[in-house]
């Protein structure tokens, strides 16, 4: 079954065409860095245009590289939140429009979904029951996953999302935007332990994170290593503030891991790109004699064939669920939590 996935929930316009849930044969990723990086942030009326604008040929991209054409394609999935609202609708409404002419399903992906069903895209996919650790620009969130679509929270962030404190501290440096593969690089070059940033690991064996405090805790050193004068050693604040961030997800994750008794564990979204926390997941995974499945980095940050491969098991799951009626009353929702995927 061939499934053109169509994701468009925040600044990547991006468009696969994947093969029974598994085998990619196109992933297209239009980013627009370019159009927000002035900004320091994406801005979401800027984001709907560059969608509307980019999604029609990367679109074509895809069938293009998948050496297919748009009639071969079986099945469509389109992220349908969470995210920006105006930027969904842009996706959605394309694909509604493609389906509705080609006269093929549509599932509404969850957009956690989708980056969960990332991991299945990997040589060696997650085996139920699974721990899952979503861990993007706006979510930090641990699940228990029992079968396909049977997602339990376990955990998640209170305040900033592990992404966002990437996001907030490379800008308190400087650094640019978006901020976490630059502090990831930057990082390489420093010393974890050249400065001491705190670690809220939220009464010990809680599964809750927070990371507000830590940005807080960088922004104080850096004011105070102004006033005194003292030079800024940007490449180790980057490594210290990395492995406070990295230690916390790692711990927590491992914890879950425990507390579930599963011995197959999924890192996905964004900040599983991070090469620190990539390195310490495989220690940590491997000594507890877990299987790790953390897709390659591609696959981590927002793409379209991790939503191709959710909408595939989803409509797999019940294909009599997906009538013309039922998707074409599908709406864009800002937020959208993952308990059942319907
Ligand atoms: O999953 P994603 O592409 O979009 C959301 O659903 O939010 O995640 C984007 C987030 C951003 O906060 C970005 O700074 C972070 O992932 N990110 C990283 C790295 N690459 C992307 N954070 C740390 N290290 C990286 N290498
Ligand atoms: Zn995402």
């Amino acid at each position: 079954m061939l499934v053109l996935g169509i994701e468009t929930s925040c600044d990547e316009t991006a468009a696969a065409v994947v093969e029974d849930g598994r085998a990619i044969r196109s992933n297209i990723i239009s980013s627009q860095v370019e159009v927000h990086e002035a900004f320091g942030g994406v801005v979401p009326e800027l984001a709907s245009r560059a969608h509307i604008v980019n999604v029609s040929p990367v679109i074509d991209q895809a069938l293009e590289a998948a050496g297919v054409r748009l009639e071969d394609i079986d099945l469509l999935g389109a992220t349908i939140g969470p995210g920006l609202v105006g930027a969904l609708l842009v996706g959605l409404s394309t694909a509604k429009a493609l389906a509705f002419a080609l006269d093929k399903p549509l599932v509404g992906v969850n957009h956690l979904a989708g980056h969960i069903y990332s991991a299945f895209l990997c040589d060696a996919p997650p085996r139920f029951p699974f721990v899952a650790l979503v861990v993007s620009g706006g979510h930090t969130d641990l699940y228990g996953v029992e079968g396909h679509g049977r997602f339990q929270t376990l955990g998640r962030t209170r305040d900033d999302a592990a992404g966002e404190a990437f996001d907030k501290v490379a800008k308190l440096l400087g650094l640019g935007y978006p901020g976490g593969p630059l502090i990831d690089r930057l990082a390489r070059q420093g010393s974890e332990d050249a400065i001491e940033f705190p670690r809220a690991m939220l009464d010990g064996d809680s599964l809750e994170f927070s990371f507000s405090g830590l940005k807080t805790a960088v922004r104080t050193y850096l004011i105070r290593a102004e006033k005194n004068g003292d030079a800024l050693p940007l490449p180790d604040v980057a490594a210290s503030f990395q492995a406070a961030v990295v230690d916390v997800l790692v711990a927590k994750t491992m914890t879950a891991v425990r507390r579930t008794g599963v011995r197959s564990l999924a890192v996905v979204g964004g900040v599983a790109a991070n090469s620190g926390l990539r390195r310490r997941l495989e220690k940590a995974s491997a000594q507890a004699g877990v299987s790790l499945a953390i897709p390659p980095p591609i696959l981590c940050t927002d793409n379209a064939a991790m939503s191709a491969a959710a909408a595939y098991h989803r409509y797999q799951a019940a294909p009599h669920r997906f009538t013309t009626d039922h998707w074409l009353d599908l709406d864009a929702k800002a937020s959208l939590p993952l308990e059942s995927w319907g």
